[in-house]
Formats: structure tokens, C-alpha cells, sequence
């Protein structure tokens, strides 16, 4: 499967170059989290998520013809964020597309307009850089395909994975239903760093539905992105050491995962959490993401999985928002727990209540 044409295609004039595509895709979140990367946007180690249901990208990408046949260089993008023209994330996406540029010449042929809007609040903590790369680099493809018709279905999908990782690492997990892995790993076939892998045909029935309650502890913007913070890992004196931990959490997750071994899901799910930001703090420069209410939230959910024998966990992401997870069965108890003991230390009493969920779909 050639993931970066060889031969340059160029649009022949025959070819209708007129058109839209638009596609929904989910964030994530990372049960064994990546964090430090090498080369071109390439993993330290393995990672794996659930693919998220409700915080997703809509982004609509219309294209057409550029009408003069010498004018057939450069990006031409107009880009709008919320049905408002954004010109800090147009570069971004011109930067993105210009780099596919060499392997994808009929990019610079054709004029973009391009729009999304999130389902999630913005700056509601979440990153949504994830569900944004995803829904482009699957709008990418199906352009791809449609113009050249090179690709099936798996084809498509891997390399739009592919695709999304260049733009941001961890999107690469988003463009797959349920669970995704990405980075070589002796623990699943397939595996790549280059983009990632489907784990859904070994997913036990109770992760299909289950649960991810993201409490927002603060909506502030980080204050340190996690392209610095992977930086920070190449001089973090236990890099090593993790990444060897992360390879066996990977193995041991995905067999946790498989037959439902919800006490080994936890204890890696939360072992992964708190190193991800041990490791941030282990940084040189350190830095924090916590803030008091993230310690204790995290408190209360293991008062509350003691005392009321409720399989629920915490995962974190890089900033102080907490998912809490947990089969769906539970919903109604974690509901009030989360209503009564939870949400007062939440900004504003908010969460989002999320789930796995099937991954993204073409809006037309
Ligand atoms: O994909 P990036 O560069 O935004 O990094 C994501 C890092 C974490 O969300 C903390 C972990 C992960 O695997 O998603």
C-alpha cells in the first residue's frame, strides 16, 4: 500500500475538479499515553485510546480548479473557524498541505475553502487537535481518491491516518472506530509508527459502550503545548525508563482489553496518567498541569471505587481535566456521584458526558 505516492499525479483538464467533502471525526483519549517523539512527528513508544463519540470536528472542505494553467504552485486556503475567517489556523493547514505538496502535486491545482466548527466548547480544555487533523486528513484522502479513484476503502483509511499524524501525532488514533493503537509494538499485528492500527475486532463487549465523563477542572489554555513538552522528554533523565514501561503497560492493556479485565485497565489506566505527568514534572524545565481541584477529584474517585466496589478510573490528558471511566452499567450511580461530589470542583459545574464511539463519517 503506498502510503506516500511515488510518481507525481497531476490533474488532467478532463477531470471535474469542482466539488465538496466533509467529514465528523472524534478525539480521543490515550489509556497508555505518548509522550516524546523523534524525527517527523515519529513515537517514542506505543501508544493506545479509546476513540471519543461526542467532541468532534466537523470541517468541510470545498475545492475547485485554479483557472489560470500557470498558477498550479502554491496552496491557495481560505480557512474559517466557527463560520469566522481564521487566519493564525489557515497557515497552519497551508503549512500542513504544502509539506504533501511534493507526493500530492494536484493540491497545489486546485483552490480550498475550508470550514469546521467543534461540537465541544472551545477552550473547554479539550484538545481538539486531534478530532481537527483527523477530519482533514480523511477530507485529504477522499479528494485523493475522488480525483484518482487509487485507493479502497483500507487504503483510504490508513492513509488518512497517515496523513493525520504528520499534522498531529495522536490524530492518527482518531480516524478508527473504539480503540487504536499507534507505534510498533510486538503486542499487535500490523503495528506502525507511521500511522495507526484498529483493535476494534478485539475489544471486550463492555469497553464498546464504555463510559468517559471529561470533568473540566479549568478551561484555562495550557500554558505549555505538548509539541514543548515532547521536546522536554529528550533530555528527561528517565525517558528510557518509560518508554520500556509504556511498551509493557501497551502489551499488558491490550490483553486487558480483549477479555475484560477491568482491574488490570484500571491500575495501567491510572499508573499511565499519573506518569504522564510525573514525567512533565521530571522535565527540565519542569512544568505543571495539575491544579488542586485535578488532586482532589482524583481523591474522591478512588474513595469512591473502594467503598462502593464500582470498577471507575481516571485518566488525565496533558492539562487538568479529568476523564472518569466506566462501564456503561454504572452510569446512573457515577451520574450522582459525579452530580454531588464532582462537578463543584469542575469550572462552573461542567463535564461532558462521553463515551466510545464509532469513530468519524462523511457528512454528505
Ligand atoms: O498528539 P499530540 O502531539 O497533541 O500529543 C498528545 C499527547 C497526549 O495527549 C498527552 C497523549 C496521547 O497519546 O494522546
Amino acid at each position: 500500500m503506498p502510503l506516500q505516492r511515488e510518481e507525481s499525479l497531476s490533474l488532467s483538464s478532463k477531470i471535474e475538479a469542482n466539488g465538496k467533502i466533509g467529514f465528523s471525526s472524534p478525539s480521543n483519549i490515550a489509556l497508555v499515553k505518548y509522550w516524546g517523539k523523534y524525527g517527523d512527528q515519529l513515537p517514542q513508544n506505543p501508544s493506545i485510546s479509546f476513540t471519543l463519540d461526542r467532541s468532534r470536528t466537523e470541517m468541510i472542505l470545498e475545492y475547485r480548479l485554479k483557472g489560470g494553467l500557470d498558477n498550479h504552485k502554491a496552496i491557495d486556503l481560505t480557512f474559517a473557524f466557527e463560520g469566522k475567517e481564521n487566519k493564525a489556523f489557515g497557515d497552519k493547514i497551508t503549512a500542513f498541505l504544502t509539506r504533501l505538496l511534493p507526493s500530492n502535486p494536484y493540491l497545489g491545482q486546485l483552490t480550498f475553502n475550508l470550514s469546521s466548527t467543534n461540537t465541544f466548547p472551545h477552550s473547554a480544555g479539550i484538545a481538539s487537535s486531534a478530532s481537527s487533523m483527523s477530519a482533514l486528513a480523511l477530507c485529504i484522502c477522499t479528494l485523493e481518491n475522488r480525483l484518482f479513484q487509487n485507493m479502497n476503502e483500507v487504503e483510504t483509511m490508513k492513509k488518512a491516518s497517515f496523513l493525520a499524524r504528520l499534522g498531529s501525532g495522536s490524530a492518527c488514533r482518531s480516524i478508527y472506530p473504539l480503540i487504536a493503537s499507534w507505534g510498533e509494538s510486538s503486542a499487535i499485528a500490523d503495528s506502525s509508527n507511521l500511522y495507526g492500527t484498529t483493535l476494534a475486532n478485539d475489544l471486550h463487549p463492555v469497553f464498546r459502550t464504555y463510559k468517559d465523563s471529561i470533568l473540566l477542572v479549568s478551561k484555562k489554555e495550557k500554558d505549555v503545548s505538548s509539541r514543548a513538552g515532547h521536546k522536554l522528554m529528550e533530555n528527561n533523565p528517565y525517558a528510557a525508563v518509560r518508554y520500556e514501561q509504556a511498551k509493557n503497560h501497551l502489551a499488558q492493556i491490550v490483553i486487558a482489553l480483549k477479555i475484560g479485565d477491568l482491574d488490570t485497565f484500571i491500575r495501567i489506566t491510572e499508573l499511565e496518567a499519573m506518569t504522564l505527568h510525573a514525567l512533565m514534572m521530571s522535565s527540565s524545565p519542569y512544568f505543571l498541569l495539575l491544579e488542586p481541584n485535578t488532586i482532589t477529584v482524583v481523591r474522591k474517585i478512588r474513595s469512591f471505587r473502594e467503598n462502593t466496589k464500582i470498577p471507575v478510573c481516571f485518566t488525565l490528558d496533558a492539562g487538568p481535566n479529568i476523564h472518569l471511566l466506566y462501564p456503561e452499567t454504572h452510569q446512573e450511580k457515577v451520574h450522582d456521584f459525579i452530580h454531588y461530589e464532582l462537578s463543584p470542583y469542575c469550572e462552573q459545574n461542567k463535564w461532558i458526558d462521553d463515551q466510545v464511539g464509532n469513530g468519524p463519517f462523511s457528512l454528505f
